[in-house]
């Protein structure tokens, strides 16, 4: 276990390119083993998550190889992977499992897929529930947990509406219905990220997607692509709060992914007052791309609930942890979804920010996080419970705190953005020269 020491202070400046978006990079891999021929995918993350359903597709018998974020992957066509001989492992990725739920349950074979602890804790019954309605035989553990026993078969098609917005779970069963006897309908109150029907409509799949109501044709033909992943905006998000945490700072962030359904974060940062602007956006492989800049400014703050909750779950952390350093701090409602993430993220990040002598009160679906007049942060030891974006919410926190922070176990960062630690290094440097 490693740690990280933060020292405050100095400011952010420069120009950064971010490695490939970790949702995106999860549906090329999945969907190209699916297509016939060799995919070729460049920036592919370097998120541990994406290596770790590049490992699960190797279980299955696909061929893939990796160098320098260039991902070649010779796909098997609909029916060609293979019966894993061990248990699938998707380690600390939720995205892995629940897709590949999905993938599993429409081949003629029993395959198993377990995680980490974290892993192995979290809820899997909003992907057993459908996938069981469309024929999968599927076995889990107590409370509906992995490792899951996936029995594939002949599927049907269905017409689902996901008690939970949920992208993972719209994904697991847009891929289960390629394989299904007919036309598959996800319906959805709130649009969540829509990468898989982006990704299946760019290899062939027939698809129709409309506001609430998406739908996959089953069997389609995929055909081997090449394509590149735009850099992931979940996580230049922390890159965007430390220069707004740091008097002085600007940073530009080039070929940013902008999808419409991830962008909602740089609203509400630009809402509250954040000087950020997006130039040259331009369509690649059916996603947007563009580059991003933003200067340090001062906050006002505000609430975040209903639908933005959705539409923001993976940034709420550095939202969240951003309530110090504004006037009026931050105050989410209607997210008990981040007590079933890496981490209760409702509770690590109060638990953490509280050490840091924020003023935080916790509700049972968010939390409230003081501004200013609650007094400067100062340094402290902290746990993250082995979740990434805690740990790199903290640390961006730990920069406008009075004195140095301990960040244990910082390598967990290495789930979504290995390069985090580094990466501000040579920002805060670069500012110094
Ligand atoms: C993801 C969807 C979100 C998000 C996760 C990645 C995806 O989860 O929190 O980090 O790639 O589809 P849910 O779909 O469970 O909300």
């Amino acid at each position: 276990m490693s740690k990280k020491i933060i020292s405050p202070g100095g400011a952010v400046d420069g120009v950064v390119e971010l490695p490939g978006d970790k949702s995106i990079s999860h549906r090329y891999a999945i969907v190209a083993a699916l297509a016939e021929g060799t995919s070729e995918i460049s920036n592919y993350a370097s998120a541990a998550d994406c290596h770790s359903t590049l490992e699960c597709l190797r279980g299955l018998g696909v061929a893939i190889e990796s160098k320098d974020r260039t991902v070649r992957i010779a796909g098997k066509g609909l029916d060609g992977l293979k019966e894993p001989r061990r248990t699938l492992d998707a380690e600390n990725s939720g995205s892995t499992m629940r897709m590949l739920a999905g993938v599993l349950s429409g081949q003629n074979f029993t395959s198993t897929i377990t995680g980490d602890g974290s892993l192995r804790k979290r809820p899997m019954r909003r992907v057993i529930e459908p996938l069981r309605q469309m024929g999968a035989g599927i076995r889990s553990q107590e409370g509906d947990r992995a490792p899951l026993e996936i029995r594939g078969g002949k599927l049907r098609a269905i017409d689902y509406t996901p008690p939970t917005p949920s992208a993972q779970v719209k994904s697991a069963i847009l891929l289960a219905g390629l394989y299904a006897d007919g036309v598959t309908t996800v319906r959805e109150s709130v649009s969540t990220r829509d990468h898989t029907e982006l990704a299946l409509r760019e290899f062939g799949a027939t698809m129709e997607i409309s506001r609430g109501e998406i739908r996959v044709h089953s069997r389609p033909k995929l055909a081997a692509h090449q394509l590149s992943v735009p850099g992931d905006l979940s996580t230049a998000v922390f890159l965007i709060g430390a220069t707004l945490v740091l008097p002085g700072s600007a940073l530009m962030l080039h070929n940013v992914g902008l999808n419409p359904t991830r962008t909602r974060v740089l609203d509400f940062l630009i809402s509250i007052g954040a000087p950020i602007h997006v130039a040259t956006v331009q369509a690649r492989d059916g996603e947007l791309i563009g580059d991003v800049s933003v200067r340090h400014a001062a906050l006002e703050g505000g609430a975040i609930s209903g639908k933005q909750v959705a539409e923001m779950i993976d940034e709420l952390p550095m939202l969240a942890a951003l309530g110090p350093f504004t006037e009026k701090g931050i105050e989410i409602h209607d997210a008990q979804e981040l007590r079933v993430k890496e981490s209760d993220r409702i509770r690590t990040l109060a638990e953490g920010l509280r050490q840091m002598g924020a003023r935080v009160e916790e509700f049972p679906d968010g939390m409230r996080v003081e501004g200013r007049a609650a007094g400067k942060l100062r340094g402290a030891k902290i746990d993250p419970a082995g979740d990434h974006r805690i740990a790199m919410a903290l640390s961006v926190a730990a920069l406008g705190a009075e004195g140095d922070t301990v960040i244990r176990d910082a390598d967990c960062v290495g789930v979504s953005f290995p390069e985090f630690f580094a990466t501000l290094d040579r920002l805060r440097g670069a500012a110094k020269e």
